[in-house]
């Protein structure tokens, strides 16, 4: 079976996880500082911003609108095509995600419709640069600045990615990561929230460690058996054999990313024909991160067919995302309609994602290519 995405692991990983083992920290310890400070230089290196580890790309975002002080009374805009964890850490803070539509060509949210419904009520807004694409961010920023509200990157699909020559990263005042193995790199689960504002990323450290100030090493170093809990956290610590991990995978996301980016490219040739199979459009502003290689057919019987006849054929593909307002918890608490966002929903019908991580292996797309196409001309 090849699989929609698949973490890679080798024996360099291995060995740095059993270095972490063998050492004085399993949870918070040096390892956490050494991977947030290479996730902050592999962003920009010139002048790394702040990077926070927490314990899964949803702790995060959780921790992203908890800094930023979103609660009861307060509203969120989020995309509508995005995974249930953007607008489900908005509810974590007892605050309400508005939704917007998305781009039909793109699928990435759509700045006119973003602005269409802020309220008095929002107080953030939430981009998700979908499949790995950079959002539009000079037309988010300029929206976010006339309306004085901050703007947070979900980019748990788009590590390594720029837009406009600018890397993801630094294009919101908070921009989330997601270390889960079907994403660029994995610390089988982790996050991390990258910023440039000092303050915010005090307030995120609190957070992620039950909102007490200090960490056990912290105090020990400083000889001191106190502390005081300033304001409610979590434990969304990860741990030091995780981040250990996750450097060693790091160093190998460049030539990945090459190779994700390649097998774009074979897909893009393979579907440039105008057939039953549409790729999504690239902006050319974009420079993407194919953590997703998703392609668009006519209706939901010739995708549901194509789906079936893959897996029949040992290929797995998948379908990102039922839009976040249809799902039953949704329409109960938030009283949320189909007929919200009706490109969303459209999208929801026709998209597939097919298979895409640095270990295909050219023959592997040809099959996949060939069954895509033969199956999406004959949709049952
Ligand atoms: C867009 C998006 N946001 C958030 C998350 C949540 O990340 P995690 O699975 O690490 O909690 C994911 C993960 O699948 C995602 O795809």
């Amino acid at each position: 079976m090849i699989p929609y995405a698949r973490h890679s692991v080798d024996n360099s990983d291995i060995d740095a996880v059993d270095d972490a083992l063998r050492s004085d920290f399993l949870t918070t310890g040096p390892a956490v500082e050494r991977f947030e400070a290479a996730v902050a230089s592999f962003i920009l290196s010139a002048k790394p911003p702040h990077a926070v580890a927490v314990s899964s790309g949803t702790a995060a975002l959780h921790t992203a609108f908890a800094a930023l002080h979103i609660g009861p009374g307060d509203e969120v805009v989020v995309p509508a095509l995005t995974f249930v964890a953007t607008a489900n850490a908005v509810v974590f803070c007892g605050a309400t995600p508005v939704f917007a539509d998305i781009d039909e060509d793109t699928l990435l949210v759509d700045p006119a419709s973003v602005e269409h419904v802020i309220t008095s009520k929002t107080r953030a807004i939430a981009s998700v640069d979908y499949a790995g694409q950079p959002c539009n961010y000079d037309a988010l920023q300029a929206i976010a600045q006339r309306h004085g509200l901050p703007l947070v990157a979900d980019a748990c699909h788009a590590l390594g990615a720029h837009w406009n020559a600018r890397p993801v990263g630094t294009l919101a005042n908070l921009t989330v990561f997601s270390f889960h193995p079907v994403k660029h790199a994995t610390t089988g689960e982790g996050g991390m929230i990258v910023t440039s504002d000092s303050e915010l990323a005090t307030r995120m450290r609190r957070f992620r460690n039950h909102g007490i100030a200090t960490d056990a090493r912290e105090r020990q170093r400083l000889g001191t058996f106190h502390y005081a809990m300033e304001e409610l956290g979590y434990n969304y610590r990860i741990s030091d054999f995780q981040c250990a991990l996750g450097t060693s995978q790091l160093r190998k996301v460049p030539a990945w990313l090459a190779r994700r980016r390649a097998i774009a490219r074979r897909y893009d040739e393979a579907f440039a024909e105008p057939t039953e199979i549409t790729p999504l459009l690239r902006n050319d502003l974009a420079e993407h991160a194919y953590h997703l290689y998703v392609v668009k057919f006519p209706n939901a019987k010739t995708r549901n067919h194509v789906y079936d006849e893959l897996r029949t054929q040992g290929i797995g593909s998948n379908v990102h995302y039922l839009p976040v307002y249809l799902h039953p918890f949704y329409q109960k608490h938030f009283a949320t309609r189909a007929g919200l966002c009706p490109r969303a929903e459209r999208a929801y019908q026709q998209i597939l994602s097919l298979p895409m991580f640095p270990g295909l292996s050219d023959d592997d797309i040809t099959r996949i290519v060939a069954a895509t196409k033969a199956s999406s001309r004959s949709p049952g």
